[in-house]
This record gives C-alpha cells, sequence and structure tokens, in this order.
C-alpha cells in the first residue's frame, strides 16, 4: 500500500451546459505525501477549485465526479455517503474555499463559529475547555484571544483568514486543502498570512494542497508544484526542479514569466475556459503551444518520468529510436 495521505487517480469532473457537458477535470492523478505541501498552480478556469471540492466530496449539481478515485488514508472518498463524508470532512480532511474569509457568519462571534466546527464532530464540550482550546487555536494562527469575541466585520481580510486557518485547523485533520487562501489580501499581507498557513501546518504535521496561480509565490512555500493547464495536470515536481528544468511549454511559459510577475494586472488568458469546454483532440495545449508538432494533434501525450519524481505530459520527451532519452531531452543531464 502507498504511504500517500491523499491518491488521485483518474479523476474526471464535468459540469451540465446548455451546450453539453464540460470536463473542468480531466482524468487527473497525483499524491500527496504525509507532511508535505503541494502546490496546485494554473490559470484561472483550469480545474483547480474543481479539483478541491472533488476531494472534499463537494461538487454541486450541475457538477459530478464522472470518474476516478480518491483515497485518504487508503478510504475511498467519491463514493462515500454523505454522513460519513460529513465525519471525515475538517476531523481528517479540511478544506478552505476559495473566498472563504467572506462566507464567514457575520452575526456570530468568532468565538461560536470555531467552537461550532468542534461541537459538531466532538459534541458539547465545558465552557473553560472550549475557551482554553479556542484561544489556544487563535494564538497558533498569531491572533490575541480578544479577537473571539468579535465579529467577522470587525476584522481585517488578513485577520479574517487567519480565522479560517483555525477553524481549518481546529480538530487537526491529516490534510488540509487550501484554494487561493491568499489571493483576496495585498501582496505584503498575502505573503505573512501564507507563512502562518505553512508554519502550522509544519507544527502539527499536517499535509497540505496550496491551490493558487502565482507560480511566483507558491514557489516560495510548497515542496512541489502540479501544473494545471485546461483539466489536465501537465507537470508534477519538487519545486527546484521544476524551476531548473521547467519542460511542459506550459510550465516554461509560466516559468519565463516570473520576472515580470509584478506586472500583475493583464487579464488571465481564457484559452484554458474555451478549451474545458471545446476541448481539441491531442494535446489540450496544442493550441497555444510554441513546440507542437504532428504528433501533438493526433495522440493525447501520457505522463512519462523524466527524472525521479519529476512527471511530464508532452511528447517532445517521448523518446524512441534517435531521440533523447526524456531527462536528456528536458535538460536533467
Ligand atoms: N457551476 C458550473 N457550471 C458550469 N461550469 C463550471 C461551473 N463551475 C466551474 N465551471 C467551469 O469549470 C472550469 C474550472 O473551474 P474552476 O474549478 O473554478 O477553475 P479554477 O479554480 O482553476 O479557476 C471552468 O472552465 C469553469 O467555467
Ligand atoms: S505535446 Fe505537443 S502541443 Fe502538447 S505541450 Fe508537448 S509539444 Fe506542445
Ligand atoms: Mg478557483
Amino acid at each position: 500500500m502507498s504511504d500517500a495521505v491523499l491518491e488521485v487517480e483518474g479523476l474526471k469532473v464535468e459540469y451540465q451546459t446548455s451546450s453539453g457537458p464540460a470536463v473542468a477535470v480531466n482524468g487527473i492523478s497525483f499524491q500527496v505525501f504525509p507532511g508535505e505541501t503541494l502546490g496546485l498552480v494554473g490559470e484561472s478556469g483550469c480545474g483547480k477549485s474543481t479539483t478541491a471540492m472533488a476531494i472534499l466530496n463537494l461538487v454541486q449539481a450541475p457538477g459530478r465526479i464522472a470518474e476516478g478515485s480518491i483515497r485518504l488514508n487508503g478510504t475511498e472518498l467519491s463514493t462515500l455517503n454523505p454522513r460519513s463524508m460529513r465525519r471525515i470532512r475538517w476531523q481528517e480532511v479540511a478544506l478552505i474555499p476559495q473566498g472563504a474569509m467572506d462566507s464567514l457568519n457575520p452575526v456570530v462571534r468568532v468565538d461560536s463559529q470555531i467552537a461550532e466546527v468542534i461541537e459538531d464532530h466532538e459534541g458539547r464540550q465545558r465552557f473553560a475547555d472550549m475557551h482554553e482550546r479556542i484561544t489556544e487555536l487563535l494564538g497558533m494562527v498569531g491572533l490575541p484571544a480578544r479577537v473571539g469575541r468579535l465579529y467577522p466585520h470587525e476584522l481585517s481580510g488578513g485577520m479574517k483568514q487567519r480565522v479560517c486557518i483555525a477553524m481549518a485547523i481546529a480538530l487537526r485533520p491529516k490534510l488540509l486543502v487550501a484554494d487561493e487562501p491568499t489571493s483576496a489580501l495585498d501582496v505584503v499581507v498575502q505573503r505573512v498570512v501564507a507563512q502562518t498557513l505553512l508554519d502550522v501546518t509544519q507544527r502539527l504535521g499536517m499535509a497540505m494542497i496550496l491551490i493558487g496561480h502565482d507560480i511566483a509565490l507558491q514557489a516560495q512555500l510548497v515542496d512541489r508544484m502540479a501544473v494545471m493547464y485546461a483539466g489536465s495536470i501537465v507537470e508534477v515536481g519538487r519545486v527546484e526542479s521544476i524551476f531548473d528544468h521547467p519542460s511542459h511549454p506550459y510550465t516554461q511559459l509560466l516559468v519565463s514569466s516570473v520576472p515580470s510577475i509584478t506586472e500583475r494586472r493583464r487579464r488571465p488568458s481564457d484559452a484554458t475556459v474555451r478549451e474545458v469546454h471545446h476541448r481539441p483532440s491531442g494535446c489540450v495545449f496544442r493550441l497555444r503551444c510554441p513546440q507542437a508538432f504532428d504528433r501533438c494533434r493526433a495522440e493525447v501525450p501520457a505522463m512519462r518520468e523524466l527524472v525521479p519524481g519529476h512527471v511530464v505530459a508532452c511528447h517532445l520527451y517521448a523518446g524512441g529510436s534517435g531521440e533523447p532519452a526524456p531527462a536528456e531531452a528536458a535538460g536533467h543531464v
């Protein structure tokens, strides 16, 4: 048996639309290992949030998990009944959804919202015990105890996001899925909140999937990175390996854009959204790929390992007689 906390295999999620099914996540596979932070990176609309929701079995109609398997510590989640899933959520895997801080209940004090998560799973607690626990949780995310008595509207964005982190770690899950947890914050606050998230997950020995669209920020935070394009994972590797040898042409574009990443106002391309709805034949990236060749139109590229732990889905690394071996083609040797 694998020692991964999470194993996703062949996950496919579709949304029914008036023009037929849109495949938001197209057969992705990846693993998350104990204590590590895996970054899931890609432009807007590529399927990151859908993946996050699928892991927690929270995909809502008109969406559905069409295929694939999601195993958390060996337990299959995609077919679990809602009651069992409710038990596992927060306790074994917690989600900080995209825009979480705006979904805090505005008329309920912070401490009551955290208490609700705990009592929902562990039943009623003595007031003094709960107070102590909430104070400790707030402290872990860098907030003073008095924040517990405040309402969300009395907090800054960074403080609200810290409250969301405190809720997510309240039951010490083994895996945290954080969907763009800092993207609504300004740049300086973004970094300190992201650092808090890393500190607490490391301190508690939790694994994390950190979702983001900013590869430069992700590079500073994660151990490994999975690059997603139009519903497919196109490259996975350790951050150093991805930055030293970006191998998929899409990753190469992302990495080469890093020096100018401060000029962030550019609208994200809507190509990925188009490709989710009208998938081209062969490689999903071929309409934007500067290196596309005949085979790219005919055949979907399979994942290949370039060096241990660094995989890519691109025909440039197919190997074969007379062609460079994958690692050599990617410049690893
Ligand atoms: N409720 C929905 N109905 C139809 N399509 C959807 C719905 N939610 C998401 N999608 C489509 O699924 C794709 C992936 O969306 P999403 O997972 O939110 O991407 P990301 O988080 O990477 O921005 C997008 O093309 C989006 O248009
Ligand atoms: S398979 Fe072809 S089109 Fe796709 S990324 Fe590789 S070279 Fe480009
Ligand atoms: Mg999203």
